[in-house]
């Protein structure tokens, strides 16, 4: 097949400029590591094959690639080694063996560019096939070129080579069109200039923007196709330009979102990962974040500083502001917050009432259940109707194991209850307020478990006609 690719990835550099101990193309930008969105671009591209040079802490890149790969190792994503980061060149050098059968074209992407779209990608090899060049390179024009190749072109603007900002001459500084680092190149013509590389003399790494020159200098043609948008192009190198990268990945999924009829109140304050989902017809206030796989359905509210992880909102939930959900179901029209935390495996029924600074673990909560304000509920099942009063606790940690408490339907659980789990409360049954509740409480009836109150009559007057001595206190 004359058209057939291949795609590699190089991402075996450290990135210095990040100042990090974890390898650049780790670090994640829009929700993703930035590898992640470049190896998702090629993979929309479908080519014969995915190279990915890896290096640095080799083994967390490929980690961080392990759901994209599918489960085999290696099935849709192969790894080259590069054990020494001796430059872009050096990279390509080491994966010489396999890239050079791969297939008749070799389409090369840097770890760093999180924002390129598979479009502008499917543009460029189609100019390159057109013009049936040895190479093609992906150029921008950039108001501030600075850290970039620039383009070196002759007299008749073909392209001659590509020069590093280090070893750029003032005059070349000047030019504005610059390398995305982006090329596709015809395979074997690319490897004997791969190997005829030599190091740079001032960094002593192989630059793979070298070959362009050695190309034309042989009479091979070289095109360049200008990227329709320059910031699409933009490679990442410290963490002010990922901070910006970020902005923008977080931006057009919020337009994404506002496209599909959601209404996101200040947008540039959100923070929604990829692969969070929202219904049309809810509304997001400022400041919200909504990450990993988390599902909020239609007709929603989500009140503003509200962070939601790998959650399940269903439709017409109101979420009011400042609630923390992690790993929780909310089913249908049910109310949270403010200032309520739900953790992992809790489940909230329709149209329950959780209300502020409550705080539910591993607890399912039924239909039209509510607890309103100031309650920890672990390890529990609250029944349908079932009202949890003010400052309601389960005990549910003796101290070496967590224990369940279970309320069935239509219980009334005075405030300030403390039910020491295990324990059972019958359905219907009524629980006075202050009770610390031991002991099975069977349906219908009424459990009361705190001391009787003792009220002193004149007790008050009496004290104050005879004042006590300093530090003393008068008898109860
Ligand atoms: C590179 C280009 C520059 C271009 C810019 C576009 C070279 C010599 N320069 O510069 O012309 O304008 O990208 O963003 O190519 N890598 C390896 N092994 C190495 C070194 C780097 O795999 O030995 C990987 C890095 O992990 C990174 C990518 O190659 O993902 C680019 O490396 P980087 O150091 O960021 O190159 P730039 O200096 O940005
Ligand atoms: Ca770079």
């Amino acid at each position: 097949m004359k058209e057939a690719f291949a795609i590699v990835i190089l991402a075996a550099g450290q990135g210095t400029r990040f100042k990090s101990k974890k390898a650049k193309v780790l670090h994640e930008v829009g929700g993703r590591p930035l590898i992640a969105h470049v190896v998702r671009t090629a993979q929309a591209l479908s080519p014969e094959a995915i190279f990915v040079i890896v290096g640095y802490q080799a083994e967390a890149v490929i980690e961080s690639l392990r759901e994209l790969a599918g489960p085999q190792p290696g099935e849709s994503i192969r790894f080259i080694r590069q054990a020494e980061p001796l430059g872009t060149g050096h990279a390509l050098r080491c994966g010489q063996a396999a890239l050079e059968s791969a297939a008749p074209r070799l389409l090369v992407l840097y770890g760093d560019t999180p924002l390129l779209t598979p479009l502008t990608l499917q543009q460029f090899l189609e100019s390159h096939l057109r013009t049936g060049a040895a190479a093609s390179v992906l150029t921008a024009q950039r108001e501030d070129p600075a850290g970039y190749g620039r383009i070196l072109r002759g007299p008749d603007n073909a392209v001659t080579g590509i020069v590093e900002q280090k070893s750029a001459s003032p005059e070349q500084l000047r030019i504005r069109e610059v390398n995305t680092g982006i090329y596709c190149f015809e395979t074997k013509l690319l490897f004997p200039e791969v190997e005829r590389l030599t190091p740079d003399p001032t960094t002593g790494e192989y630059y793979l923007t070298d070959v362009i020159g050695l190309l034309t200098s042989r009479g091979h043609k070289v095109a360049a196709y200008e990227a329709p948008h320059a910031q699409e192009v933009m490679g990442v190198n410290n963490r002010a330009e990922m901070a910006e990268v970020d902005a923008i990945l977080r931006a057009r999924k919020a337009t994404d979102l506002m496209l599909a009829g959601v209404t996101i109140i200040r947008p540039e304050t959100v923070l929604i990962d990829p692969d969070a989902e929202v219904g049309a017809d809810t509304v997001i206030e400022p400041g919200v974040s909504l990450l990993g796989r988390t599902r909020v359905g239609e007709d929603c509210r989500i009140g503003a500083f509200s962070v939601i992880t790998d959650s399940e909102i269903a439709d017409g939930v109101n979420v009011q502001p400042s609630c923390v959900i992690t790993e929780a179901k909310v089913a249908a029209g049910a109310a949270i917050g403010p200032f309520a935390r739900l953790r992992p495996g809790t489940e909230i029924g329709p149209e329950a009432r959780i209300g502020n600074f409550v705080e539910v673990k591993n607890t399912r909560v039924g239909r039209r259940a509510r607890a309103g304000h100031l309650t920890y509920l672990g390890d529990a099942t609250v029944g349908e109707n079932t009202n949890i009063g003010a400052g309601t606790i389960t005990c549910n940690y003796d101290g070496e194991k967590k224990n369940l408490t279970v309320i069935e339907d239509e219980v009334f659980i005075g405030s300030g209850t403390e039910l020491v789990a295990p324990v059972r409360v019958g359905q219907g049954a009524y629980v006075a307020a202050g009770s610390t509740i031991t002991e099975e409480i069977p349906p219908g009836t009424l459990a009361i478990a705190r001391s009787r109150q003792v009220t002193k009559p004149g007790w008050v007057r009496q004290r104050k006609r005879k004042p006590a001595k300093e530090g003393s206190k008068p008898a109860l």
